[in-house]
C-alpha cells in the first residue's frame, strides 16, 4: 500500500496532486488546439442527437452530482441547450417526464451506482439517449449507457472524490464546448480562446497545489471549528456545495455550501466570531457582488478566508486569511477554485486525526440503495 501511495501520507493527497496529469489524460487526443477542434467519439457518433435535444438531463449522486451542476452553468453559458441537473435517487422514484428527444447524461466515478443505475434505466425505458461519463472502464454504468466518454482520471482509491471531480468536468467542458461549436452559439474566436484556456488549466492546477504549506496554516487556525460555510456564485456555487462537502465527508465537521447571495435568506444568522466562512471571490463573475457579501460576513464578526485570483486586493482587506489561485477564464474557474478547497479538508482532517482514505460510514462505491 506504502507503494501505491508513491511516498504520499494518503490516497487522497496523491490523488489531488495527480490533478495536473490527470486532467491532460482527460483531454489527450481530444483536445487539439492547433487544428482547433474537440474530438469525442461518443458525442461525434451521435451530434445528430445531441443537437436536436430540447434539453440535457443529468443525473448523479453525490460529488458527481456536484460536477453535474457545474455542467448545467457550462452547457447553458456556452451551448444554449436548457440543462436540469438530478439526484438520480429522487430522479428515478419521482415519475420524471422523459421524452425520447431528451438526452439524459449520468456521471459516475465507479460507474457502479445503483441509484445512477436505476435512473439510467428509467430513462432509457422513456426513449431518452443516455450518454455516460464514467470513470472505471468496462464497469455497469459504462455498458448500460448507450454511449460515454471515460475521464480517464486512473484508480481513485480515496473515498473523497478529487480528481474524479476535476476530470468530470473537463469531460463536460469539452462536450458542451464541441456542441457549442456545432451549434454556433460560440463564436469562432472565443471557441478557440477557450481551447487554449482549457490547455494551460493542469498548469494553473499545478500552481494552485504550491499553496499547500500556506493552506495548512490555514487549517490549523480552523481546524477546531464545529460549523463552517462555503459561499460562492455562478460557476463557483456548485465549487461551494463541494468544498463542504469534503469537509463535512472527512474532517466530521458540519459544513453547508451556499450560493453566495442566499446567504441572507438563511446561513447569516449562523454567523458570529466562531463561524469560518470561505468564500469563492475570483475576480471573474460576480466578483463585487461577492465582494459585498464579504463585508455582510465581516460586520458580523466571521472569519474569512477568501479563494482569490492572483494579486486580488479588496477580498485580502477584508478576510482573515486569502488563497490564491491563478487566473483563468470564468467558465472554467471550477477547475482552479476546487484545489484548495480539496487540500483544505484534507489538512483539517489529518490534524484531527481522522481517517482520510476511508471515512467512517461512507462507502467508495455505493451499490445498494
Ligand atoms: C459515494 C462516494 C462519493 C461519490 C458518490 C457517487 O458517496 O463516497 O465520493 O461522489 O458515491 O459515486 P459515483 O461513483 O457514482 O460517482
Amino acid at each position: 500500500e506504502q507503494i501505491e501511495k508513491n511516498g504520499f501520507d494518503h490516497f487522497m493527497l496523491k490523488e489531488i496532486y495527480e490533478q495536473p496529469s490527470a486532467i491532460t489524460d482527460t483531454y489527450r487526443g481530444r483536445l487539439l488546439v492547433d487544428d482547433g477542434i474537440i474530438r469525442m467519439a461518443g458525442v461525434d457518433d451521435n451530434l445528430e442527437r445531441f443537437l436536436n435535444a430540447k434539453r440535457i438531463v443529468i443525473v448523479a449522486c453525490g460529488t458527481s452530482w456536484h460536477a453535474g451542476l457545474v455542467a448545467e452553468y457550462v452547457f447553458e453559458d456556452l451551448a444554449r441547450i436548457p440543462v436540469e441537473v438530478e439526484y438520480a435517487s429522487e430522479f428515478r422514484y419521482r415519475n420524471p417526464i422523459i421524452n425520447s428527444d431528451d438526452v439524459v447524461i449520468a456521471i459516475s466515478q465507479s460507474g457502479e451506482t445503483a441509484d445512477t443505475m436505476a435512473a439510467i434505466k428509467l430513462a432509457k425505458e422513456k426513449g431518452a439517449f443516455v450518454f455516460g461519463v464514467c470513470n472505471v472502464v468496462g464497469s455497469s454504468i459504462s455498458r448500460e449507457t448507450n454511449a460515454g466518454a471515460y475521464t480517464h482520471a486512473g484508480p481513485e482509491i480515496g473515498v473523497a472524490s478529487t480528481k474524479a471531480f476535476t476530470t468530470q468536468i473537463t469531460v463536460l467542458t469539452l462536450i458542451a464546448l464541441k456542441l457549442a461549436k456545432a451549434k454556433g452559439s460560440i463564436s469562432n474566436s472565443d471557441f478557440h480562446m477557450h481551447l487554449r484556456e482549457l490547455e494551460t488549466i493542469p498548469q494553473k492546477v499545478e500552481e494552485s497545489l504550491k499553496s499547500n504549506e500556506h493552506i495548512q496554516k490555514v487549517a490549523f487556525k480552523y481546524k477546531d471549528a464545529r460549523n463552517c460555510l462555503y459561499l460562492g456564485r455562478g460557476f463557483n456555487f456548485p465549487v461551494a456545495l463541494e468544498g463542504a462537502l469534503k469537509l463535512k465527508e472527512i474532517s466530521y465537521i458540519h459544513a453547508e455550501g451556499y450560493p453566495a447571495a442566499e446567504m441572507k435568506h438563511g446561513p447569516i444568522a449562523l454567523i458570529d466570531e466562531e463561524m469560518p466562512v470561505v468564500v469563492i471571490a475570483t475576480r471573474k463573475g460576480h466578483y463585487e457582488k461577492v465582494v459585498s457579501n464579504i463585508q455582510e460576513i465581516k460586520s458580523r464578526q466571521g472569519k474569512i478566508i477568501g479563494i482569490v485570483t492572483e494579486g486580488d486586493t479588496s477580498v485580502r482587506e477584508l478576510a482573515d486569511y486569502v488563497i490564491e489561485v491563478p487566473d483563468t477564464i470564468e467558465a472554467l474557474t471550477p477547475l482552479i477554485t476546487t484545489i484548495p478547497l480539496q487540500l483544505l479538508s484534507y489538512h483539517i482532517a489529518v490534524m484531527l486525526g481522522k481517517n482520510v482514505d476511508q471515512p467512517r460510514n461512507l462507502a467508495k462505491s455505493v451499490t445498494v440503495e
